[in-house]
C-alpha cells in the first residue's frame, strides 16, 4: 500500500448528497481505499441502496448513514447532533448535496429552497461539525460550487423576499454564495488546522444538468475524481480558501472575492441559521456596522 493510500485508510469522510451522482461515486471511491465513509441522503430507500453499494465495494469497510432533508434547518440540526453523538472526530467533510430547482419553493424556514438546500444547510452543518473537524487528522472541507457562479451577481438577501424567480439564476447565486463563504470560512479558520476549498467538478451527466441535451457533459466518475483529488492529494494539504475548476486552482468571480460581501454573508448566514457569531473580530465589526 502506498503512503497516501495508507493515510486514506485511516480517514473518516462525511459526504452529503451521497445517494446519487457525484456524491455517491465519491463515496464509492473512498470506500474502495478503505476509508470510513459516512453518507447523507434525504431518501431512506436511496440511502439503504447506497449503503449496500458501499458494502459491495468493500465488504470490510466501515459505513454510517444519516438522513435529513436539507430544505429543513431543524432536520439538518437533528442530523448534525446525531453525527456529533456517533463520532469523536472527522477528517473530511464534503458539502456536496445540491439541487437544481424546478420552480420557486419557499421552505417552512422561510427561505427560497435553492438558497437553503445548496448553501444555508451546508453552512449550518459545517458550523456544527467544526469541533469534530478540529480533532481530525489534517482536516479538509470541500464545498461544491459551480462555474455558474461566474454568471450572476448577488446581494445578501433571502430571495424569498423577491417575487422574481429564474431557476438558473437561483442555482448560480447559491453557488456564488458557496465561493464567498469558502473564502471567509478559510479566513475564520486560519489559526486552526482545517482547510476549506470549493470546486466546480466539470459539467457532469447527472440529474442536476437535466436541462441540457442528454449527451452533454462528462461521466459521473470523472466528476467524482475531481472531488476525491482535492480531498486527498497531498499537494493540496495546506491549500485553503481557493476555488478549483476540475483540477485547476482558478480565480473565482470578482464578486466572490469581495470582502464586504464575504463579511455580510458571514453575518447574514449566522442570523439565517439561528447561530451566534463567536469571533471577537466579527462582533466588533458587527457593532460598527
Ligand atoms: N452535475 C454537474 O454538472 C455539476 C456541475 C457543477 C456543480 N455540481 C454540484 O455537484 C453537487 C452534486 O450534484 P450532482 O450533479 O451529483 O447531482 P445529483 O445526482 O442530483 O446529486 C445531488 C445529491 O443531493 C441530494 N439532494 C438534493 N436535494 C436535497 C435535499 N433537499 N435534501 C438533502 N439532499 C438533497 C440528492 O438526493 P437524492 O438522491 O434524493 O436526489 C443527491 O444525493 C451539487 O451540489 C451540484 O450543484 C454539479
Amino acid at each position: 500500500m502506498s503512503k497516501n493510500a495508507l493515510a486514506l485508510y485511516h480517514k473518516k469522510v462525511f459526504i452529503t448528497g451521497a445517494t446519487d451522482g457525484i456524491g455517491k461515486e465519491t463515496a464509492l471511491m473512498f470506500a474502495k481505499v478503505g476509508a470510513t465513509v459516512c453518507i447523507h441522503g434525504r431518501n431512506p430507500k436511496k440511502l439503504a441502496a447506497t449503503m449496500q453499494a458501499l458494502k459491495d465495494a468493500n465488504p470490510r469497510g466501515q459505513f454510517f448513514s444519516y438522513q435529513a432533508d436539507f430544505s429543513s434547518l431543524e432536520d439538518v440540526r437533528r442530523m448534525a447532533n446525531e453525527f456529533l453523538e456517533d463520532h469523536q472526530s472527522l477528517d473530511i467533510l464534503i458539502n456536496n448535496a445540491g439541487l437544481y430547482p424546478d420552480n420557486r419553493v419557499i421552505t417552512q424556514d422561510g427561505f427560497e429552497q435553492t438558497l437553503q438546500v445548496n448553501y444555508l444547510s451546508a453552512f449550518l452543518l459545517t458550523k456544527t461539525l467544526l469541533p469534530l473537524l478540529e480533532k481530525g487528522n489534517q482536516p479538509h472541507i470541500i464545498n461544491m460550487s459551480s462555474i455558474g457562479h461566474k454568471f450572476v451577481w448577488n446581494s445578501i438577501k433571502n430571495p424569498s423576499d423577491s417575487p422574481f424567480f429564474w431557476r438558473w439564476v437561483s442555482y448560480c447565486r447559491s453557488k456564488l454564495l458557496i465561493v464567498a463563504w469558502t473564502i471567509e470560512l478559510a479566513r475564520q479558520l486560519e489559526n486552526s488546522n482545517i482547510t476549506v476549498n470549493c470546486l466546480h467538478p466539470g459539467i457532469i451527466r447527472t440529474k442536476v444538468i437535466r436541462i441540457l441535451p442528454l449527451s452533454y457533459g462528462s461521466s459521473v466518475p470523472s466528476g467524482a475524481k475531481t472531488v476525491f483529488d482535492l480531498a486527498t492529494n497531498p499537494k493540496h494539504a495546506y491549500t485553503t480558501g481557493k476555488y478549483f475548476e476540475r483540477y485547476k486552482m482558478t480565480q473565482p468571480a470578482p464578486m466572490a472575492l469581495n470582502k464586504k460581501l464575504q463579511k455580510n454573508l458571514w453575518r447574514a448566514s449566522h442570523n439565517w441559521a439561528g447561530l451566534m457569531i463567536e469571533s471577537e473580530d466579527d462582533e466588533a465589526e458587527q457593532e460598527q456596522a
